[in-house]
């Protein structure tokens, strides 16, 4: 059984078969050619917190391969409410499908679920720790956009201390030969556990001094919802904003990237310049799911 709960299951070797396999699935995702590979699979789809992109893709991905989807109702109106363990609602649920899906407001509870399952388990967000479906279809945006993965310089800005974007990405990076700029405020630093994990070449930085060196300039909001407390979050609200007009120097190719949803943190004046890829980057979701799914499920 084949589960996905952080990017460190993945080697190199393993990623680039998963991106190879997804540009394959292009065209197949955009609808214009049909494949049925999937047809009789069922993908459980259990968010135990907020999400379009994820759960959307994950779904499109199945039904663009011929399969189907369940999906747990919202919380309030599923047997959670009535008290279920997360492993009794896994155990359950696994007896319905073919492979899960769970985000989950707790860091290690993929790995929980995927401990009680009977099929492949997803992890599409745990908490502040791992999203490796994203960090996917991250490597996925720079490779076709910047052609290459290896010899890149990217500079990670805004929360680094929470997104759990950016503690799954910065561990790929680190397996390809990538320059990481972090940018962000004192309070919202990548935690030092995080920076002596990853063996890569790794420094902080203010955005206008790197602007005109990078390849890619990946942005995230800040995690409001997992601040200990408001008063802290106010702090730094707003304390970081792009703009078109902070991107003049950057080389001709450089991208913009973000995992969505944008708050303010990206001006939308940068949307109509030759940098903005984040619409892309989340179309991407889609072929890089179907050769998740696939892989997991065949
Ligand atoms: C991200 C997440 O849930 O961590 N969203 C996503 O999957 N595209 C980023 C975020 O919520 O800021």
């Amino acid at each position: 059984m084949k589960h996905l709960i952080s990017i460190t299951d993945l080697d190199r070797e393993d990623i680039n078969y998963i991106l190879k396999k997804a540009e394959e699935f292009e065209d197949v995702a955009m609808g214009k050619r049909k494949l049925r590979i999937l047809e009789g699979k069922i993908l459980g789809n259990l968010f135990f917190e907020p999400s379009t992109r994820t759960r959307m893709s994950f779904e499109v991905a199945m039904k663009r391969l011929g399969g189907d989807v369940i999906n747990m109702t919202a919380q309030e109106a599923s047997g959670v409410a009535k008290g279920e363990t997360l492993a009794d609602t896994i155990r359950v649920v696994s007896g319905y499908c073919d492979a899960i899906v769970i985000r989950h407001p707790l860091e290690g509870a993929a790995r929980f679920a995927a401990e009680n399952s009977t099929v492949p388990v997803i992890n599409a967000g745990d908490g502040a720790g791992q999203h490796p479906t994203q960090t996917l279809l991250d490597l996925y945006t720079i490779k076709k956009e910047c052609g290459k993965l290896d010899g890149i310089t990217i500079a990670l800005m805004g929360d680094l201390k929470y997104s759990r974007t950016i503690h799954s990405l910065i561990r790929a990076l680190a397996l390809f030969e990538m320059k990481i700029y972090l940018i962000s405020p004192e309070a919202l630093a990548l935690p030092e556990d995080i920076i002596e994990d990853v063996n890569g070449e790794i420094k902080r930085a203010r955005l206008e001094d790197v602007i005109s060196e990078i390849d890619v300039l990946y942005v995230t909001r800040i995690q409001k919802e997992r601040f200990p407390d408001e008063e802290e979050y106010r702090k730094v609200s707003g304390s970081y904003r792009i703009t078109a007009e902070t991107l003049k120097n950057a080389k001709e190719g450089m991208i913009v990237m973000h995992p969505l949803p944008r708050v303010d943190e990206i001006h939308p004046s940068v949307d109509s310049t030759k940098h903005a890829r984040y619409f892309q980057q989340s179309f991407y979701g889609v072929p890089v799911r179907m050769a998740i799914l696939s892989e997991v499920m065949l």
